[in-house]
């Protein structure tokens, strides 16, 4: 569960730095997502590593909440919690809104299902003199999140990713056995501060298409 985590983070931290590409820009984000359409390799190669490690995170904690329900078939009388955070005991719950989201997204994004219209977009480019097109994913960024329910469906999607990985994070070190009195207070803080800064990374992109802010570029 650690492992895959971690490979997810990682998966997250590329993708954000893909996202940001909109402060550079319509050409740059559009030459990345070109250079991604035109590596079918890369791009399947990642696709279906990336749909195996999730199944396995999936699996896998699902698994340990059966586990740990398991160790204590009688509900405890007087429920307490004394160690655990809130954000540690809904994790599946976070986790099962993460992957509603993610599904959410790839019809949106990937798909083009939610606003079929924007999916069409594509942006004209000349090259050696040659006029050709390419899939405007600038422009089918910024028309989506034109659309203000949109937005706050991204923004409260990160802001569960946010609290997911707040707490994934800091169990990640844990579950690979990196524990110590002195270093484990600052594991958890660093977890959390690099939790929520993805969260606001991502969630900067659709709010700064929606305030107008970039508009321009
Ligand atoms: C505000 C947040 C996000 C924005 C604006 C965003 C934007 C995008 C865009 C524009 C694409 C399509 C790229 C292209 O067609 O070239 C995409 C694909 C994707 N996104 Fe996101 N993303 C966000 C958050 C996330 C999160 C949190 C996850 C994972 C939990 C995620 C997972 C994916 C995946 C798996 C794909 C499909 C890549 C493929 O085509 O194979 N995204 N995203």
């Amino acid at each position: 569960m650690a492992l895959s985590g971690l490979l997810l983070v990682g998966f997250l931290l590329g993708h954000l730095a893909g996202n940001l590409l909109v402060f550079k820009g319509r050409q740059a984000m559009n030459d990345y997502a070109e250079f991604l359409k035109n590596s079918p390799e890369l791009l399947w190669t990642a696709r279906i590593g990336l749909l195996l490690i999730f199944a396995v995170h999936l699996l896998t904690g699902i698994r340990l909440q059966l586990v740990s329900r398991g160790a204590r078939p009688v509900a405890y009388h007087k429920k307490g919690h004394l160690v655990s955070s809130s954000a540690s005991r809904s994790m599946l719950l976070t986790g099962a809104v993460v992957l509603v989201y993610l599904l959410f997204h790839l019809a949106h994004f990937t798909l083009g299902l939610v606003s079929p219209e924007d999916f069409q977009l594509t942006e004209q480019v000349i090259r050696d003199g040659v006029a050709s097109s390419r899939p405007d994913v600038y422009g089918m960024m910024l028309a989506g999140f034109q659309h203000d329910w949109l937005v706050a469906l991204y923004v409260l999607g990160m802001i569960l990713l946010g609290m997911h990985l707040s707490h994934g994070i800091a169990s990640l070190f844990q579950s690979l056995g990196i524990r110590h009195a002195r270093y484990t207070p600052m594991i958890e803080i660093s977890a959390k501060i690099l939790a929520w800064l993805l969260a606001a990374g991502f969630i900067m992109v659709p709010l700064s298409l929606r305030s107008g802010l970039l508009e321009a570029a």
